[in-house]
C-alpha cells in the first residue's frame, strides 16, 4: 500500500493589493504539485478576506501562496498557529519582519549590513508635521553620490538629496512605490504611498545598479541559489514592468565568483537574522561601477509561477519545480 496523500490546503487570492498576482502563482503550484504525494485542497480567499475555514480543518497542512498583507504578513502565520495547523515557509515574527520594509532594514543596519540610506514616519507624523518633515527628515536621505560630491565640494547639509524612492512600508509588486527626482513630486508621492499602508519609509534612490535576487531554501541548514538579475523594462522594476512588459530574467547573473560568493553570503545573513524558514527570496543591488552590494528586501512568499525568478533560480541550483515544492512542505513537517 502506498502512503496516504498529505492534503495541502493551498490558500490563495487575499485582501492584499496583489490579489491577482497570488492567483497567478497559485494556479501554477497547485498545477505542478507532486499528485502522488500531495491531494490538493483550494482554497480562494476573497478580496475582502472571506474564506471556507472547513477546508482549513479538513487539510493536513496549509500552503499560503498569498503576497502582501494578510498572507506575508504574519497575520494567516499566526491563524494556522492558532487553530494549530503546520504551514509552509516563514512563521509569524519573520513574516512580519520581512514584510516591513522599515523593520527589516533597521535590523540589518544593526547588524552592519549594507542598504541604502532611508528615513520612515507615520501618517499621524504627516499630517501633523509635514514641514518639519519635508524640511528636515526627507533631506536626511542623502544619496551616497550627492553626500560624496558634498563633502568633496564642502557643501555638507546643502547638497541636493534627490532623486529618492517613496514607499508604502509594506506593500510588494511596486504598489505605490515612486521614484523622486523633483522636489514638488514629493508630496503626491507621499499620498499615493499612503493609500496602502499608514508608514513610509523614504530611501536614497540608488543609480546605475544592476537588479539581483538569490533564492533561500531550508531551515537551518540553506541551500543557496546562484544570483539571478531582472532586467526591468522600464526605468526601474514597476508594477508594470514586473507583469505587464518584457523584463529580462537572467538565471544565472553575469558575476565574478567572488562577488557571487559575497551577494550568498549577505543574503544568508539577511535571511537567518529575521528568522526565516522554508523559503524566501533575497533582492539587492549591485553598483554597476565598484560591485558595491546593498540590501533591498526580502520576499517570505515570492513569486511562484514556473518561469518566476525564485523556482528558476532553484532550477538553475539543480532543483526542479515539482521536487522544490515537496521540499517547501517537507521543511514545514520538519
Ligand atoms: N533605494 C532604491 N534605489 C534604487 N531603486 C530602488 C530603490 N528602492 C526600490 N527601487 C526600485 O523599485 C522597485 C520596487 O521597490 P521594492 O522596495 O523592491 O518594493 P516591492 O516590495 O514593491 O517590490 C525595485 O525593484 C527597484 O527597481
Ligand atoms: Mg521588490
Amino acid at each position: 500500500m502506498s502512503q496516504p496523500r498529505i492534503k495541502v490546503a493551498v490558500l490563495y487570492g487575499g485582501v492584499s493589493a496583489e490579489h491577482e498576482v497570488s492567483i497567478v502563482s497559485a494556479n501554477s503550484v497547485m498545477e505542478n504539485l507532486d499528485k502522488e504525494k500531495f491531494e490538493v485542497i483550494p482554497i480562494k480567499i476573497s478580496k475582502d478576506g472571506k474564506f471556507d475555514e472547513r477546508k482549513i480543518k479538513s487539510s493536513d497542512i496549509v500552503f499560503p501562496v498569498l503576497h502582501g498583507v494578510g498572507g506575508e504578513d504574519g497575520s494567516l502565520q499566526g491563524y494556522c498557529e492558532t487553530v494549530g495547523k503546520p504551514y509552509v515557509g516563514s512563521g509569524v515574527e519573520a513574516s512580519a519582519l520581512a514584510l516591513d520594509k522599515v523593520a527589516s532594514k533597521q535590523i540589518w543596519q544593526n547588524l552592519g549590513l549594507p542598504i541604502p540610506s532611508f528615513t520612515f514616519f507615520t501618517k499621524d507624523e504627516w499630517q501633523k508635521n509635514s514641514t518639519q518633515i519635508m524640511r528636515k527628515i526627507i533631506p536626511q536621505v542623502f544619496t551616497s553620490e550627492a553626500r560624496r560630491f558634498a563633502s568633496k565640494m564642502r557643501l555638507e547639509g546643502s547638497a541636493n538629496f534627490l532623486p529618492i524612492f517613496v514607499k508604502p512600508a509594506n506593500t510588494g509588486s511596486s504598489i505605490g512605490v515612486t521614484k523622486v527626482r523633483e522636489k514638488s513630486q514629493i508630496k503626491r508621492a507621499i499620498a499615493e504611498a499612503l493609500k496602502y499602508h499608514d508608514k513610509i519609509i523614504i530611501e536614497e534612490a540608488l543609480e546605475n545598479i544592476r537588479e539581483i535576487e538569490v533564492s533561500v531554501l531550508g531551515n537551518s541548514e540553506l541551500i543557496i541559489s546562484v544570483p539571478g538579475e531582472i532586467l526591468p523594462a522600464e526605468e526601474f522594476y514597476t508594477y508594470d514592468a514586473k507583469y505587464k512588459l518584457d523584463s529580462g530574467l537572467v538565471y544565472p547573473a553575469i558575476i565574478s565568483d567572488g562577488k557571487t560568493k559575497e551577494i550568498q553570503k549577505i543574503a544568508e545573513v539577511a535571511y537567518r537574522v529575521l528568522g526565516c524558514r522554508g523559503f524566501a527570496r533575497v533582492d539587492l543591488f549591485m553598483k554597476k561601477d565598484e560591485g558595491k552590494i546593498f540590501l533591498n528586501e526580502i520576499n517570505t512568499i515570492p513569486g511562484f509561477t514556473k518561469i518566476s525568478m525564485y523556482p528558476k533560480l532553484m532550477e538553475v541550483s539543480g532543483i526542479s519545480y515539482k521536487e522544490l515544492l515537496t521540499k517547501i512542505i517537507n521543511l514545514a513537517l520538519e
